[in-house]
């Protein structure tokens, strides 16, 4: 074992303060990676604040951060993808049990005995993981993935799951050209959706409820762009959608957005709000749509996701910030105040 700096907080209403943890040292098939930059998602904020506390009550104190790119320092004997010196990225898995049908199939998503990158059961340190808010990771090459050599790193971070978490829905609802969809919260994920939606051809339109964020969305590559409190300019879409990505982080109004879709439509969860949405019945029953949640991606898909953003030259646009203003951003995350991801630059936390 070895020690590590990081942020953590001690409890759900704890500010993040530096610290320092345990890493195991590299076993022969372990990557070592000193991190360069981590994206801030929703989920550290939910997990942090232990909002999440039915399905995975948070362990403290907690380590937040799956949106992690660095550079590979020390790799096991082996390690046949990497070695010392290439970049190297992680998400939201560092491990699985690799030998179910899921984990066979590359969907080590849905795998039933996932290892995430922080808050879950660490088999080789016998506490939990810690993820990204950190100077290093530890991480089987397997859940290791590669960097395009021609992506801006901190843009790169937040693909590791904002980028992957709306890629895999849409391709898997069959999101190309001719179809029309619909991304409901222009943040961390939507911003993302937006792009993959563009790149892949469908027709785009963005539902907002921060009007200050129109122009930045036809930029990001929304053919359209829809107020979401404005009625009438809901009703104009009313029946036409195939396919809607919701990745809103709060509390809203889903049956607003169900009845935009067209006959055998799909809407898509990937936002987590801590509380249940209540769904209306005939919305989902007039025209036989669907209701459908999606959690991040596989291994495969996720490195898919990663040469398509080489391919077409895509990132998330971020807001670089030293760790020492992470509890200021997540104050922002709450009021839907960022353009779009925070990025952390893990060189200020050399200075704690
Ligand atoms: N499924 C998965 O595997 C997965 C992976 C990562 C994250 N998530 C979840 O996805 C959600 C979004 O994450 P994120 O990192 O993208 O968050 P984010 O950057 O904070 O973006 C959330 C966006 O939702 C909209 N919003 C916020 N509060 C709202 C409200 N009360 N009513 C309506 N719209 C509201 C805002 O967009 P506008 O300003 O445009 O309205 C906001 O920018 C979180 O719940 C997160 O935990 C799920
Ligand atoms: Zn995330
Ligand atoms: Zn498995």
């Amino acid at each position: 074992m070895y020690n590590a700096k990081a942020y953590s907080v001690a409890s759900p209403t704890s500010p993040f303060d530096a610290t320092t943890i345990a890493r195991r040292e590299p076993t022969e098939t372990d990557v070592q990676i000193e991190i360069l930059f981590c994206g801030i998602c929703h989920s550290d904020l939910h997990q942090a604040r232990n909002e999440w506390k039915e399905v995975m009550p948070t362990v403290y104190p907690c380590v937040p951060g799956h949106e992690i790119v660095g550079r590979v320092t020390k790799v096991g004997s082996a390690v046949t993808k990497f070695k010392a010196g290439d970049l190297g990225a992680v998400g939201c898995l560092v491990d699985s049990d690799r030998t179910c049908p899921e984990c066979q199939a590359g969907l080590e998503q849905f795998c039933a005995s996932p290892t995430l990158t922080y808050n879950f059961p660490d088999k080789h340190t016998g506490g939990v993981t810690y993820g990204g808010y950190s100077e290093s990771i530890v991480v089987d090459e397997r859940f290791v993935l590669r960097v395009p050599a021609n992506l801006d790193l901190a843009g790169t971070a937040p693909l590791l799951c904002a980028g992957i978490t709306t890629y895999s829905p849409m391709r898997h609802w069959g999101v190309t050209k001719g179809k029309k969809v619909g991304i409901v919260g222009l943040g961390g994920l939507g911003h993302m959706g937006v792009k993959f939606a563009h790149a892949l051809g469908a027709q785009t339109v963005v539902f907002t409820t921060s009007p200050g964020k129109k122009e930045d969305a036809l930029r990001l590559g929304a053919d359209e762009v829809v107020i979401s409190k404005n009625a009438d300019e809901m009703a104009k879409h009313a029946g036409s959608f195939d396919f809607i990505l919701d990745a809103v982080s709060a509390d809203h109004n889903i049956n607003a957005f169900i009845q935009l879709l067209r006959r055998d439509g799909t809407i898509t969860l990937v936002g987590a709000p801590e509380k249940p949405l209540a769904v209306a019945a005939f919305g989902l029953l007039f025209g036989r749509k669907s209701l459908s949640g999606s959690p991040i991606g596989g291994i495969p898909e996720t490195q898919e996701m990663l040469d398509f953003c080489g391919k077409n030259n895509i990132t998330s646009d971020v807001e670089v910030i030293p760790i020492q203003k992470v509890n200021e951003a997540y104050e922002r995350l709450l009021k839907s105040d960022v353009k779009y991801r925070f990025s952390i630059d893990m060189a200020s936390l050399k200075a704690e």
